[in-house]
């Protein structure tokens, strides 16, 4: 996908909606799922993963994250998040800065079980985000 393209958000959605079924939450009860973009047009899934030990809980956005860092992918540049809920899931303040290192330009769209659509780019979701152009050079 070039920059000035539109990401296919169907397509998207609709394999985020796939992954669904398979979020384990059984403590919270709401599942998520999430579809990340990349920029050479390849999509990865990822759910929630929760734990008996609750903060040990891992998101959607950053379980798929994880699957494309994994193919090899090192930028983004689209994320659609559903979940069980009736409105749109927005990513949380953890996901937003994962999402960040690979996606300072992402565009992010949100569905809620009533399809309710909120949409987003990430940089105003996280303004004056960190970075690693902050990190002190180590030598
Ligand atoms: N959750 C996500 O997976 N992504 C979000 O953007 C918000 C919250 C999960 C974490 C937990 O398993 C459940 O939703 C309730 O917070």
């Amino acid at each position: 996908m070039s920059a000035v393209d539109e990401p296919d958000w169907e397509r998207l959605e609709h394999q985020a909606r796939q992954a669904l079924p398979s979020a384990y939450a059984p403590y919270s009860r709401f599942g998520v799922a999430a579809c990340v973009l990349a920029e050479d047009g390849r999509s990865f899934v990822g759910v929630n993963v929760e734990n008996a030990s609750y903060g040990l809980t891992v998101c959607a956005e950053r379980n798929a994250v994880a699957a494309a860092v994994i193919a090899g992918v090192r930028r983004l540049v689209a994320a659609v998040v559903v979940c069980t809920g009736p409105e749109p899931p927005t990513p949380c303040g953890a996901c937003r800065q994962v999402l960040w290192e690979f996606g300072t330009e992402l565009a992010v769209r949100s569905v809620g079980a009533s399809g309710h659509v909120l949409h987003f780019e990430l940089a105003a979701l996280l303004p004056a985000a960190f970075g690693p152009e902050q990190l002190s050079p180590s030598d």
